[in-house]
């Protein structure tokens, strides 16, 4: 490959998805807290596999989007940013890409040390070079929002995530490009260990043949790594393009609010061409944004059905909990859609619910 490529379908939509999280988590940290009134005196952004910065359509990589829409957010006005305080760091490690991002940036942007934010490019390797790059920038005991958009060579030790994880409000998000599972069995054994944190907790999927199951297996395997982290809240989803192959992604965050700015995120970004976010724990559904839901006013998305059912099968839960259960445990649902599943299964005569209006605490059981 070249120092372009083409835009595949899977990074066009995961590049959505990265617009409107960045969009809401730029003033999130750099406004003053509402209940405080302060903020934090400085944010950094690690784009640990960044890419020249262009794709071969002209289409731009996320340096330069990321880049382009915090210069141009629309409160960029409240959000105080100087050098001293907003920092982009990217790293490539090919040199002709890392020459290219450079030139890129340049052309795009003007002179980097005239910008009012630092933006640091460095051609290095992400899992080995990373922490230290973030202490050479003075990022460390501020928040930081690391990306680790690898295609198939995730190299990114469990050991940067646990220091990520351990950072005060910082975030990472982690991507397995297509062919991840399927050339996993080429991959060094000692490199797994360090990205999943040791043997132990990945040989027992080594030899899953089934490649539905292996995705799985795998993204449940690096969000229990991303726990012992010290991650408190995690997400794992795939990514489903129109056409083409999906990708996948782990998104672990140390606040509910980051699962809520992410959720949000996902259900506010443009689906319209058949685009959709899969979960996991669902086999059989059809995933949301392929026709099957939302068409008719009242139809309910299957997958939501489909995990609804599954939760209310561990045991008897207020509705209360299956909001909070939905949120934090499910790939894309909130809080706000346990309600019309819980009165979809009701409808299909599936459930017992106590008497009279569905309020937060009413308990509900499977029939
Ligand atoms: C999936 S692409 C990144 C795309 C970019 N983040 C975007 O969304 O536009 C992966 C990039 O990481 C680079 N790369 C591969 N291994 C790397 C490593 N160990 N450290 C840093 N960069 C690496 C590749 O040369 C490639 O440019």
């Amino acid at each position: 490959m070249g120092v372009l490529w083409p835009l595949e379908p899977a990074t066009e939509a995961k590049h959505r998805l990265y617009k409107r999280y960045f969009d809401a988590w730029w003033p999130i940290l750099l406004q003053p807290n509402g209940r405080t009134g302060r903020s934090w005196s400085k944010v950094t952004l690690l784009d640990a596999f960044a890419g020249p910065g262009r794709y071969e359509g002209n289409e731009e990589g996320s340096p330069v989007f990321t880049l382009r829409r915090l210069l141009e957010h629309g409160s960029v006005a409240r959000m105080g940013l100087t050098r001293d305080r907003v920092q982009l760091v990217f790293i490539e490690k090919q040199r002709d890409r890392y020459e290219y991002l450079l030139g890129e940036l340049g052309r795009e942007f003007g002179a980097l040390d005239r910008l009012p934010v630092r933006v640091e490019v460095r051609q290095g390797e992400a899992g080995r070079d990373s922490e230290r790059i973030l202490t050479e920038v003075g990022a460390w005991g501020r928040p930081i929002l690391g990306v680790f958009d690898s295609w198939g060579s995730v190299n990114t030790p469990m050991s940067l995530m646990r220091r990520i994880a351990r950072n005060p409000s910082s975030e990472v998000i982690t991507t397995f490009g297509p062919n991840w599972f399927s050339r996993r069995e080429n991959l060094n054994p000692d490199v797994l260990d360090s990205v999943f944190g040791g043997r132990q907790f990945w040989e027992h999927a080594a030899d899953i043949e089934d490649s539905d199951e292996k995705w799985r297996a795998w993204l449940k395997i690096y969000r229990e790594g991303l726990q012992r982290a010290g991650f408190g809240f995690r997400l794992q989803f795939k990514v489903v393009p129109r056409t083409g192959q999906p990708l996948y992604l782990v998104f672990g965050t140390g606040h509910q609010k980051g699962v809520e700015v992410m959720k949000e995120a996902m259900w506010t970004v443009d689906k319209s061409d058949g685009m959709s976010f899969k979960d996991p724990r669902c086999r059989s559904a059809a995933p949301v944004g392929q026709g099957s839901i939302f068409e008719l006013e009242e139809a309910v998305d299957p997958e939501l059905l489909a995990l609804m059912e599954q939760r209310l099968l561990q045991g008897p839960a207020s509705l209360e909990t299956l909001g909070t259960w939905l949120l934090l445990e499910t790939s894309q649902w909130r809080v706000r859609d346990a309600r019309q599943a819980i009165q979809a299964l009701d409808e299909d005569g599936r459930l017992v619910i106590p008497a009279g209006r569905l309020t937060k605490t009413s308990v509900i059981r499977l029939r």
